[in-house]
């Protein structure tokens, strides 16, 4: 494997072996010295052309706790503003030695686009609506560890709240959590869903208080205001009363089930509660084991492959 840059790209077998992998990286993240000499001497640069706090932070944190070099190219600081293309910016950071970009961008394809400029593997950690493949490696870890489903996701019943349109989350939740055989619901009012469904392997429905006592999962979205620019909901207020997660919807799930965000969350909009008076909310988990999860994915694209080289600390 050279580049991660789709869910679409990976089988049940490769998702389950990352998976894998990534208990290896939790292991090392628990050590009172989480440091391991695997990628000594690679070089990773994160390119975000749009904001971020816990992806850029944690591919940060993993290559570093890997041992990799890391640079951070700051796009307000950068050429970028003198009118450079992302061509030679890739171009000319390439000449100084890189071993994998990270890159996240507004535009859909801007990641798979890279890789014919650069000889670098290339992460895609967001690009536009489009995918957001650790995201969804991440959010199956958490599930795979808080219901203990190692082998496989038959029968978990899944649903995703809120705005799928304009989710590149959802997109590739949708796509891991069916190949590993979730049943996923997507639960939105119609203006927030795509256009067309054709091809997802989901379920529709506008109704969440029915949907919640069967649930296992119930993953809630960001409404991304930031990309929208009809008016696509008459009102926050009226988002939240019809979609948001309240003390009532809370109570209504089953004991056991999972409640999950990807993060920035608006409060009082997608989530009325403070999640640590949830008793099944993983939202701090995902943030914990996003860390693993890229340290899984950098070691797989620049490792040596012998998961016996992670074994000493650094
Ligand atoms: C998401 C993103 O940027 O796609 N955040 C993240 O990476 N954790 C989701 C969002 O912004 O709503």
């Amino acid at each position: 494997m050279k580049h991660l840059l789709s869910i679409e790209d990976l089988s049940a077998a490769d998702i389950h072996a990352m998976l894998e992998l990534t208990d290896h990286m939790a292991e090392v993240s628990s050590r009172p010295i989480p440091k391991v000499p695997a990628l000594r001497g690679k070089n990773v640069v994160s390119l975000f052309f749009e904001d971020s706090t816990r992806t850029r932070t944690s591919f940060d944190t993993a290559a570093k706790r890997l041992s990799a070099d890391t640079m951070n190219f700051a796009v307000s600081s950068s050429s970028v503003n003198k009118g450079e293309s992302l061509r030679d910016t890739i171009e000319t950071i390439t000449a100084m030695g890189v071993d994998a970009f990270v890159v996240r961008h507004k535009s859909s394809g801007a990641p798979q686009m890279i890789t014919k400029w650069t000889n670098a593997s290339i992460v895609n950690a967001g690009d536009g609506w489009h995918q957001h493949p650790t995201q969804a490696l991440l959010d199956c870890y958490t599930i795979r560890t808080g219901l203990n489903r190692r082998d496989s996701f038959d029968g978990l019943r899944i649903a995703i709240v809120g705005d799928i349109k304009h989710s590149r989350v959802a997109r590739s939740d949708v796509q891991a959590f069916a190949k590993l055989g979730a049943h996923v619901t997507l639960v939105a009012p119609p203006t927030l869903l795509p256009p067309s469904l054709e091809g997802w392997p989901v379920e529709v429905s506008h109704d969440l208080d029915a949907l919640l006592p069967d649930l296992d999962v119930l993953y809630l979205l960001r409404v991304q205001r930031e990309r929208m620019d009809d008016a696509l909901l008459p009102s926050l207020a009226e988002y939240s009363a019809l979609y948001g997660l309240t003390h009532a919807r809370a109570a209504r799930l089953a004991p056991h089930a999972l409640v999950m965000h990807p993060g920035p969350m608006n409060r009082g909009v997608e989530i009325a509660v403070d999640p640590a008076d949830l008793p099944g909310s993983v939202i701090l988990q995902q943030v914990t084991n996003g860390v693993a999860v890229r340290m899984a994915v950098l070691f797989t694209l620049l490792g040596s492959g012998s998961v016996s080289s992670i074994g000493a600390s650094a």
